[in-house]
């Protein structure tokens, strides 16, 4: 039976990565956390001062450096993920810091970034299997995915969520500064002119504001069964 490309998209901070990996788990796919790849060069640009410590930055030295990054991707069980490896380094953490974040969504409106970044996960895919999140994935980088998904929540649900993953982790945010950054991010992505955040024609909206995880993936197994009825192309 042939496998599948599962594509999910939506605002940032709505669960995409958990229902994700949850989804892969089940269906014995890869998951790819496409963000990474945008926060991995957002973040070599940051070590090497082509951001500025106040965002700015030559969109030249941004393409410039694009060659001398080297991205890979090595499973983790105990977060049962990839961890996101730069130049040989595992920068898993690092990327997931207050400041990239604050960064990010900057460097990924670059057309060479995104053109860059979606050879890899294009070659990611191409034997399908595979579960991918992100902001463009049903609509650029897999059009042609089987399955889409666009995901959206509530902002305030959004940012708590996302403050009690940074407090269970130690670091320490405020309500007001993730709020901030996640609705500069989706103004960003949704208002940039190379692959904007939007959804495809044919997702699926799954609004997860009052859907627990368990109720999130039962969900998407419906459809995924109900997709095995009407296409035999799919074994689970
Ligand atoms: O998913 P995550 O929040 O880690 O993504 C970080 C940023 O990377 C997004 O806010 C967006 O600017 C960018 N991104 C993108 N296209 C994707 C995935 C992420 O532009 N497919």
């Amino acid at each position: 039976m042939s496998k599948i490309i599962v594509a999910i998209d939506g605002f940032s901070a709505c669960g995409k990565s958990t229902l994700a990996k949850a989804l892969a788990a089940h269906m014995g796919y890869v998951y790819v956390d496409s963000g990474a790849m945008y926060r991995a060069v957002t973040l070599f640009c940051m070590r090497n001062k082509i951001v500025g410590t106040d965002g700015k930055f030559d969109e030249k030295k941004v393409v410039n450096s694009l060659k001398k990054i080297k991205l890979s991707f090595k499973y983790n069980p105990a977060a049962k993920a990839s961890d996101t490896y730069l130049n040989g380094e595992n920068i898993e953490k690092d990327i997931r810091q207050m400041d990239v974040s604050n960064n990010v969504s900057k460097i990924s409106m670059i057309k060479e970034v995104r053109s860059h970044v979606g050879i890899i996960q294009r070659e990611m895919g191409k034997d399908k299997g595979i579960v991918m999140d992100g902001r463009d994935i049903g609509t650029n980088v897999f059009p042609e995915a089987e399955l889409k998904l666009f995901m959206t929540a509530d902002v305030d649900v959004r940012v708590q969520r996302r403050v009690d993953e940074s407090n269970s982790k130690g670091e320490h945010v405020t309500f007001d500064e993730v709020k901030h950054n996640l609705m500069q991010r989706d103004y960003d992505d949704t208002h940039r002119k190379e692959s904007p955040l939007t959804k495809a024609k044919d997702a699926v909206v799954l609004d997860n504001s009052d859907l627990n995880k368990e109720q999130q993936l039962a969900f998407v197994e419906k459809l995924i069964k109900d997709f095995l009825l009407t296409k035999d192309t799919l074994s689970l």
